[in-house]
Formats: C-alpha cells, sequence, structure tokens
C-alpha cells in the first residue's frame, strides 16, 4: 500500500522518509449520470475524496505534513483546523505516536471536533478564529512561531505555511491527469483560503514537466458568496485577492477571510485559463441534496461547491458539450451531520406490524 507516496518521484526528500501512508488517495473518478443529464453537461466527472481514510483530501496533507514533522525530529504537531485537516492530521499522527493540538475555528461543526477527539487530538477552540480576519491572521502567526519555538512547525493546509504537507495534495492532480488525459478538461475546486486549488494546479505543472503531451487543464475557483475572498477578484481580471472583515458563509472549511494561498491562486488559475465562481449557500446546499439522492454521493457542503460552480458556468454558457468538466467532491457527509438534518424529514413512520409496512409501500 502506497497512498500518495505512489508519486514519491515528485518528492526530493521521499527517500528519507517513513512515507506514512494510511491508503489515501487513489480516489475514483466517477462520471455523473443523473446531474449530467439534469444541467446538461455531457462530460461530468466527480472525484470522489470522501473515500480517503478519514473522509477527506487533507489525508494526503496529513500524510506528506506528518512524515515531514518525524524527518525534522518535531516531537509534536500544533495545527489550526476548521475540521478536517485536524481529524486528517489526528489520525496519522495516532499512528505516528505524536501528540496533537489543535486550535479550531469557532462554530466548528461538532461531527468534525469529535473526529479529532476520537483519535486522541485536543482541540481547542479560539473565539472570532475563522470569522474575524484580524483574530485569524493573528492565530496562524502567533502558532506559527509558538510551533518553531517547539522545534515543529505548524500544520495549517497552506503553502504559506506547509508547503511540505501541500505537496501531498498535489497528487490530486497526477491522479486525474493519469486517468483522464483527454485535452478540453476543465477542473473545478472549492476555495477557502486557496491552498487546495494552488496545489492542484501546481500538481498538474508537476505532470505537465514529465509527461510533455499533456494538456494542461483549465483550473477554476469556486467560493460561496459569503467568503469571496479569490473567486470573485479572479472573476473581475484582479490580480489580487481581497480579504474580508467577516465571512459570513455557513459552509463549513471555506470559512477564510483573510488572504493565505489567494493571490498565488489567482495568478495560477489566469495561467491555466481558468476563471473565478460564486454561488450561494442555498445553491450549495441543494447541490449537496442532488449529489445525494441523484448519484448516491454523501459529501459535506464544501464537497458541494466545485459542482454548484460548474452548474453555474454551464448555465451562463461558460462550459461547452464536448468539455470534461470534473468537480472536486471534498469532504464527507457524515462530517456535518447539522447541515443532512437541514435536508432530511424527521423521524420515520412507525407500524404495528410488517403487514402494515407492506399495505404501505404497495400504496406508495
Ligand atoms: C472539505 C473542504 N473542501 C475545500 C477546502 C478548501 O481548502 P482551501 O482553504 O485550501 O482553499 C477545505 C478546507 O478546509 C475543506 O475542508
Amino acid at each position: 500500500m502506497k497512498g500518495i507516496w505512489k508519486y514519491n518521484e515528485y518528492w526530493s526528500t521521499a527517500d528519507d522518509m517513513t512515507q506514512l501512508t494510511m491508503g489515501e488517495g487513489n480516489t475514483p473518478l466517477l462520471r455523473s449520470d443523473r446531474i449530467s443529464k439534469k444541467y446538461n453537461i455531457p462530460n461530468l466527472y466527480f472525484k470522489l475524496e470522501t473515500s480517503n481514510p478519514t473522509g477527506s483530501y487533507k489525508d494526503r496533507y496529513a500524510a506528506s505534513a506528518i512524515s515531514h514533522l518525524m524527518l525534522n525530529k518535531s516531537k509534536l504537531c500544533l495545527a489550526t483546523s476548521s475540521g478536517n485537516t485536524g481529524a486528517a492530521l489526528a489520525a496519522y499522527c495516532a499512528r505516528a505516536n505524536m501528540p496533537c493540538y489543535i486550535v479550531v475555528v469557532d462554530g466548528a461543526p461538532a461531527g468534525k471536533l469529535n473526529q479529532m477527539r476520537l483519535y486522541g487530538a485536543e482541540t481547542l477552540m479560539v473565539k472570532g478564529f475563522g470569522k474575524d480576519e484580524e483574530i485569524s491572521k493573528n492565530t496562524f502567526d502567533e502558532l506559527k512561531a509558538f510551533a518553531l519555538s517547539m522545534n515543529s512547525q505548524v500544520q495549517i493546509s497552506a503553502y504559506a505555511y506547509s508547503p511540505e504537507g501541500m505537496q501531498g495534495v498535489e497528487s490530486i492532480a497526477f491522479e486525474i491527469a493519469e486517468e483522464l488525459p483527454e485535452d478540453n478538461v476543465k477542473v473545478f475546486s472549492p476555495s477557502g483560503g486557496g491552498g487546495l486549488t494552488l496545489a492542484v494546479g501546481r500538481g498538474f505543472l508537476k505532470w505537465k514537466e514529465k509527461n510533455k503531451e499533456y494538456s494542461l487543464p483549465a483550473l477554476h475557483c469556486v467560493q460561496p458568496e459569503g467568503n469571496n475572498t479569490i473567486a470573485g477578484p479572479l472573476k473581475e481580471k484582479l490580480r489580487t485577492a481581497t480579504a474580508i472583515s467577516k465571512s459570513v458563509t455557513k459552509v463549513s472549511g471555506l470559512q477564510v477571510p483573510n488572504i493565505i494561498d489567494g493571490n498565488q491562486t489567482i495568478e495560477l488559475c489566469n495561467a491555466l485559463h481558468g476563471d473565478g465562481h460564486l454561488v450561494t449557500d442555498e445553491e450549495i446546499f441543494k447541490i449537496q441534496g442532488e449529489l445525494a439522492r441523484l448519484e448516491g454521493i454523501y459529501c459535506e457542503p464544501a464537497g458541494a461547491v466545485a459542482l454548484a460552480g460548474a452548474i453555474r458556468a454551464r448555465s451562463e454558457g461558460l462550459i461547452k458539450g464536448d468539455q470534461h468538466i470534473v468537480c472536486l467532491i471534498t469532504g464527507h457527509g457524515f462530517k456535518d451531520e447539522t447541515s443532512i438534518d437541514r435536508m432530511v424529514e424527521k423521524g420515520n413512520p412507525f407500524f404495528e406490524n410488517i403487514e402494515k409496512v407492506k399495505n404501505y409501500i404497495l400504496h406508495k
């Protein structure tokens, strides 16, 4: 079992590392059927990052990040997280027998916090973190300095803080390139701070360096309107990301009001002929429900953002029928049960016996 280390030729230090893995990566690229027909996007694919060991693409990050901490003889992992990075780091730390402390965003979903704690990590919530720009930036910077003083390196899933961990995320692009080598591919990626989109773009560039005949896909960044730091500026052809004083989206994972990897993300999406797309929380929740009902895919709201963006782009005439559209479905529905509660009817009918059940179904 190699996990992301299948691509270890892309790591300069791979031979010196433990190459910690839980079989992350190698996720399905599933062709859409019903959503494809409903929204008239003939060649639509979902990259199912939900099938990673802890339920999100962050396992690719954690495998690389903790292997690097071990290489550098760090004795503990200090991280910030909206939930998924924390769960992934906590799991990989459990395997590496490394203590793990996670500063979590104010209001992170209970499902994500429980997951971190079950793996044995300590979760520490800071008021306003993830909501307020100044508090968020200060928390990142303080923890970065604190980690250094403890002979460790802060784990924040962004190139600005942990480029070694982000290298693992680039494997998403390698897998897409391997499985869909066609011309005319457009990849839609959800963005909070921008690290994920940047990693996917950098992965495609690295792949192209080794595989000269490969046609680079267009890379599109999608954000909820309530956290418009990258997608809006990209759409408006601005060169830099814009911080917002408060993030008002309810989509967990994408509440990042400050600028982290945003400027580089804009630069790379431009270089890869992509665009920015904004979607409302309501559109996201609707698509999250449709992914479950029409395709059998159970994802958290952030996992539905890329598809919501692609559907918007199609309705605006920005996607042509012969293009191959790949949407990253980044995190599992089990992560955020409250987002599911909103969408399903409460309870179920209760029958006195099985005969009454049969009668009920016959009259449906
Ligand atoms: C499920 C999910 N999707 C997407 C993202 C976006 O990542 P980034 O902040 O790197 O843009 C995150 C980040 O936490 C996430 O948890």
